[in-house]
């Protein structure tokens, strides 16, 4: 007789859950290479984030549905449904992850560390003193299971982006960025609330209602957030 370990059963649940999920059947339908895709279609359709032409910066990009969903709405004409649109792009999407990520056409894609230094000179370098119209950060590092340490380097993560927003945001232009509700998140508020004019909070439908994640949208920088670029 077999006994069913409990992360056997655990895991089988998951996989069950994951293939009926709508929004993974959604995104194979669609195209696009993971059903993140359909939480950053959600809050641009609530909040207008997105027009052609502009500059956009995806961290933690990979595998790259966020980016299809950017390409597409650069491509001159939304043809079709989902995925990555080819040909023509008005506009700009530079993507960074720590992992490879398979290319779209006409995204910049950097590979490395966000956090660091020499990374994020590659970016600024790639940006070539553009200034940026939207940040969109779905960074997550990986989790030990330690609370106080997940949330602090959960929090280093974000606050590299709001740092990184300062130096090179648009004065209106905006931050999105994945947090998690826990330890560190009410800072994290304080913090996008002395660096944007606007802060909202958005819950996609597609973020699982058992994640603690959800995301702050930060819109139009405080005049005395503004740091100079090259400081
Ligand atoms: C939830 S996934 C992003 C999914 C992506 N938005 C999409 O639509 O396909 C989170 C990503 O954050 C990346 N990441 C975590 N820490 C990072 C860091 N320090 N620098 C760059 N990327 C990081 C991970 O490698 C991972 O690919």
């Amino acid at each position: 007789m077999k006994f069913q370990t409990k992360s056997k059963k655990v895991n089988k649940a998951w996989l069950h859950g994951h293939i009926n999920d709508p929004y993974v059947k959604m995104a194979k339908r669609d195209g696009y290479r993971a059903r993140a895709a359909y939480k950053l279609k959600e809050i641009d359709e609530e909040h207008k984030l997105f027009k052609p032409g502009q500059v956009v910066i995806d961290l933690g990009a990979a595998p790259g549905a966020w980016s299809q969903y950017l390409r597409r709405r650069f491509a001159p004409k939304e043809a079709g449904i989902g995925g990555a649109a080819v040909g023509k792009l008005n506009g700009t999407i530079i993507s960074l992850d720590l992992l490879e990520c398979e290319p779209i056409e006409g995204v910049q894609f950097i590979q490395g560390d966000f956090q660091d230094e020499s990374v994020l000179q590659l970016l600024e370098s790639t940006l070539a003193g553009r200034p940026v119209d939207v940040v969109v950060s779905d960074m997550a590092p990986n989790l030990s299971g330690i609370e106080g340490c997940d949330a602090a380097r959960i929090s280093g993560l974000i606050e590299l982006a709001v740092d990184f927003s300062q130096r090179h945001l648009k004065q209106d232009g905006v931050l999105v960025s994945k947090v998690f509700h826990g330890s560190g998140y009410n800072e994290l508020v304080d913090l996008f609330k002395s660096t944007f004019k606007k802060v909202k909070t958005i819950k996609p439908k597609a973020s699982r209602d058992r994640s603690s994640e959800t995301f702050l949208i930060g819109i139009g920088l405080k005049a005395q957030a503004i740091v100079a670029a090259d400081q």
